[in-house]
């Protein structure tokens, strides 16, 4: 039935071998929430980490097996159904493994991409990318950067927001099918170069169908669409684009112009929202534009009395 789930034993997302001591497994996430299934070997030390985030919650609970922990100078052995939970810790817990212990975890935060090896290895393809187009150093860091502070300005939530996240750092990673003498060339592409460039939209979400991330498939398979309908690889219109993906085209063209290209020196800030704003209603979210230029305002990148166009 639609929105029911049953997992059998052994079924994950993604699981994280670390070695024979140490398997990270992700049942399901959603709405910022990962729940988590950890099995550590006996005899082994694992800690729990204040977080950077004081609303972030961890919560374990102990399904098989024996941990002893000390705090504050007292040991406590917890043993199956018993639990703990880690919110603004202020110091490490370390923790040994009595036996082989199975723990059952719920994260308020996103914390199984970071040990993803999916993930870990999307984002070594990133870099490559990255390294074949001289242009694009940092280049998806920055679309990612301007994407959350643009999502968290249209109050996306927890969940739409870390994806996005995600989403812009990846968002080019189909581009590894295209030769750098196309990537870096300093005149004007052919038909047929265009063409090849064009392509990389499909190939790098055909390349995340593979991770547990599927859901971020639509939104890199569109981040060249543009409202009219005179974007790429399949013309979208409107509202059939995501709005992650309009914040991303939004993002990505505006990084583009504030960099120095092959052919041409970069335009600034102001220059580049200006541009944006002529084309926002026809190619771009106009809501987004806006975002994006209120951004740059409060971060003293444009002028507050400069009205633009
Ligand atoms: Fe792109
Ligand atoms: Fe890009």
């Amino acid at each position: 039935m639609a929105g029911f789930t049953i997992g059998k034993q052994g079924t994950f997302l993604e699981t994280v071998h670390f070695d024979d001591n140490l398997e990270i497994s992700l049942f399901t996430r959603g709405d910022g929430v990962e729940i988590i299934q950890q099995t550590i070997g006996e005899g082994k030390l694992f800690y729990v980490y204040p977080s950077g985030n004081v609303n972030a919650l961890e919560f374990y609970f102990i399904v098989s097996g024996e941990v002893e922990c000390e705090v504050e100078n007292k040991k406590y052995i917890l043993s199956p159904k018993d639990y703990f939970i880690a919110r603004e810790l202020s110091d490490p817990i370390h923790f040994t493994a009595l036996s082989k212990v199975s723990l059952l975890c719920v994260f308020t935060e996103q914390t199984f991409v970071h040990i993803s090896k999916d993930i870990s290895s999307l984002i070594e393809i990133k870099k490559q990318v990255e390294l074949k187009d001289i242009y694009t150093q940092k280049h998806s860091d920055r679309v990612a950067n301007y994407s959350v502070k643009i999502a968290k300005k249209l109050k996306l939530n927890k969940e739409k927001l870390e994806n996005l996240a995600i989403a812009s750092v990846l968002h080019d990673i189909g581009k590894i099918h295209v030769p750098s003498e196309i990537l870096n060339k300093p005149g004007k592409l052919t038909d047929e170069e265009f063409d090849i460039i064009k392509k990389h939209p499909a190939d790098g979400a055909a390349m995340i169908k593979e991770s547990y991330y599927k859901e971020l498939v639509p939104i890199i398979e569109q981040h060249h669409e543009r409202l009219n309908g005179t974007g790429y690889p399949n013309g979208l219109r409107g509202d059939e684009i995501l709005l992650e993906a309009r914040i991303i085209a939004v993002s990505d063209t505006f990084d583009a112009m504030t960099e120095d290209r092959a052919y041409r020196k970069a335009f600034g800030a102001q220059f580049a929202i200006d541009e944006l704003k002529n084309l926002a209603g026809t190619h771009y979210d106009q809501e987004v534009v806006l975002a994006l230029e209120e951004i740059l305002k409060e971060e003293g990148l444009i002028d507050y009395c400069t009205t633009g166009k």
